[in-house]
């Protein structure tokens, strides 16, 4: 059984990744910290697997929380999963001079660190495990690449993902388990809905390709890096912006 791990699967990007991971005949456990989100995403699998898929809860930023899905995991599957796909990220946006150190702390809290603590949990599982193969893909941002006025923490946070991607990657190929990450521009979800019309049109305007992604744009790149089909793709980061002009 090929099992999936899925973080932050309540919604957005995350969702569209679990509906195309099981169409590809995926076991699917959607981890997000609204479980109810969660729960609807693996009911709106259009797959026959029902059985296989699961919600959990988690939150990213407590190590606590990662570790208690990891056993819960384990319990179920008897087995880690080899594919994780670290989706969970918030913003909290304000000029640099207004932020608060609360703010601050809460993105990095969430986007960095629950990166690292998810990867550094789940990679011990695998290679406690002797799985020699599995594929964990995690989502920076656009916004990481030269900064964003309002989001000096969402921005640092998200340059810090793709670092520490590209660092474990180096270190656990060893493994057999690859790391990439995806750079998602101006995705069409729940996160971006906060933008004024008037500031979301100005940002399309900027996109060559003239208009948001969707979700499952990105989904599809993220399950290509799951897949056998970039057996050589390791350390990369692919840029999902649809030709962002500048930013
Ligand atoms: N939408 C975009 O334009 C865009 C652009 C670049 C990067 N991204 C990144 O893509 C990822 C997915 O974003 P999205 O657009 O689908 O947003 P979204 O808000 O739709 O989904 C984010 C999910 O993360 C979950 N989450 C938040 N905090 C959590 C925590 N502490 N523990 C567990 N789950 C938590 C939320 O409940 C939600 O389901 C995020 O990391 C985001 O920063 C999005």
């Amino acid at each position: 059984m090929v099992c999936y791990n899925f973080v932050g699967g309540g919604s957005g990007i995350g969702r569209a990744t679990c509906q195309v991971l099981a169409r590809e005949g995926a076991s699917i456990i959607a981890a997000d910290r609204n479980i109810k989100t969660a729960e609807d995403t693996v009911s709106q699998l259009l797959d026959k697997k029902e059985n296989e898929h699961c919600s959990v809860h988690i939150d990213v930023s407590e190590s606590k929380s990662v570790k208690e899905v990891l056993q819960e995991v384990l319990r179920k599957y008897n087995r880690p999963p080899t594919i994780i796909v670290n989706c969970a990220g918030i913003t909290k946006d304000n000029f640099l001079l207004k932020m608060s150190e609360q703010d601050f702390e809460d993105v990095v809290n969430v986007n960095l660190k629950g990166t690292f603590l998810v990867t550094q949990t789940f990679a011990k599982a695998i290679i406690e495990k002797g799985l020699n193969q599995a594929s964990i893909i995690n989502i920076s941002s656009i916004a990481a690449r030269n900064g964003n006025i309002g989001q000096s923490n969402y921005s640092a946070s998200k340059a810090g993902v793709e670092l520490l991607t590209k660092t474990a990657a180096k270190e656990l190929a060893q493994f057999g388990i690859r790391c990439n990450v995806v750079i998602p521009g101006f995705i069409n979800t729940p996160i971006v809905n906060t933008i004024p019309p008037e500031l979301k049109n100005r940002f399309i305007a900027n996109i060559s390709c003239k208009r948001m992604g969707e979700p499952q744009e990105v989904a599809e790149v993220i399950t290509f890096l799951a897949s056998e089909k970039s057996s050589y793709i390791n350390s990369a980061s692919i840029e999902v912006c649809g030709g962002l002009l500048s930013l």
